[in-house]
């Protein structure tokens, strides 16, 4: 069964110490009350995976590198390309697991490389990445030596993808919680970074989430902000009748002044945008590893530049500001 007492020990020669009584209330509420009808069988899973700690890894390069194609026989290799499968669909990534190569739906390295060259050197830095996902980012984040990286998302499922990379490893200053930003304990006021990509359009109030992450940071802390955006003037957002690109749970979609305005107005000094790029069929596309469907599915079949419902089609920016 799961338990935290890793990120517990991590945490408590840290400012987040003053913390735990909250994080384990927390868990108990969110995750221990409120277990996935399948995360036993996921677990068991897991459990039959090779019983074999990984000599080398690589969190540097596009591709998160656990162990060497030579560490396993080809019988176990071939195993645990099934057993992998299990996990479908793999959605952040990729992923090589001892030469095992998971071409999963977003090849997420692009977004991280449009990124990293304007973010403050992560080097010994307290991050947390919120929405993690599968944790791809967060075992980059360790890859640029941060001293610990905690990834929250509410998905248990992806808590298994980023336990099928544990599973591997002796130790890791990378830690998941399956929470929302909204169940973590406030205002912490501890992180020297904070990441919320792909996060913002998906809350009904983004405000309340930009004030969450402010709450987060110490002061001086950088927030790394990734979200959609629509072409547009100051004060415009965009808001999807009903689906987005397919999606139902998409709510504001700001242009890059509103939202810098919205986290002007949230306290955020230096607001800086960084990248704005479309999203496109070589960054968000089907392979093997997800089954369903991916981006083509969601673009107007005569016009690439419309999503099918008729919507401007997916464009993302990428905010740097700086906590007060
Ligand atoms: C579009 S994915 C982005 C994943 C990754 N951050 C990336 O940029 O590729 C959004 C993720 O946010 C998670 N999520 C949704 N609401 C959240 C919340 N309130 N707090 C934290 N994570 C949330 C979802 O489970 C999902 O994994």
């Amino acid at each position: 069964m799961i338990n935290f007492d890793s990120f517990f020990t991590a945490i408590s020669e840290t400012p987040l110490s003053r913390w735990t009584p909250a994080f384990k209330d927390s868990l108990q509420q969110h995750f221990h009350n409120k277990q996935h009808g399948d995360l036993k069988k996921w677990l068991a899973h897991i459990e039959q995976f090779p019983q074999v700690i990984a000599k080398t890894t690589d969190f540097s390069q596009a591709s998160i590198q656990i162990g060497e194609p030579g560490s396993l026989s080809s019988r176990q290799k071939t195993k645990l390309g099934d057993q992998l499968k299990l996990f479908k669909p793999w959605r952040k990534g990729p992923f090589d697991f001892f030469g095992i190569d998971i071409d999963t739906e977003w090849r997420s390295d692009l977004k991280w490389d449009r990124l990293l060259s304007h973010i403050s050197p992560l080097k010994d830095r307290v991050v947390l990445d919120v929405g993690c996902g599968s944790g791809y980012h967060c075992w980059r984040m360790l890859g640029e030596d941060a001293s610990l990286v905690i990834g929250i998302d509410p998905s248990q499922f992806f808590m298994m993808q980023y336990l099928t990379v544990r599973h591997f490893l002796a130790d890791s200053s990378f830690y998941f919680l399956p929470l929302t930003m909204d169940q973590l304990p406030q205002p912490m006021k501890s992180f020297d970074t904070v990441f919320s990509m792909g996060v913002l359009y998906h809350r009904r109030s983004p405000i309340d989430h930009i004030m969450e992450l402010r709450h987060s940071l110490r002061s001086g802390g950088e927030l790394v902000l990734e979200t959609l955006i629509v072409d547009g003037e100051e004060g415009y957002s965009f808001m999807p009748e009903s689906t987005y690109g397919k999606m139902r749970n998409v709510w504001f979609i700001p242009t890059t002044d509103t939202l810098c305005t919205w986290l002007k107005r949230c306290g955020f000094l230096s607001t800086k945008v960084v990248d704005v790029s479309a999203t496109t069929i070589e960054e968000q596309r089907k392979t093997e590893w997800i089954g369903g469907q991916s981006l083509s599915d969601f673009l107007d079949p005569n016009d690439d530049t419309k999503t099918i419902e008729g919507h401007p089609a997916p464009k993302r920016a990428v905010v740097v500001a700086t906590a007060p």
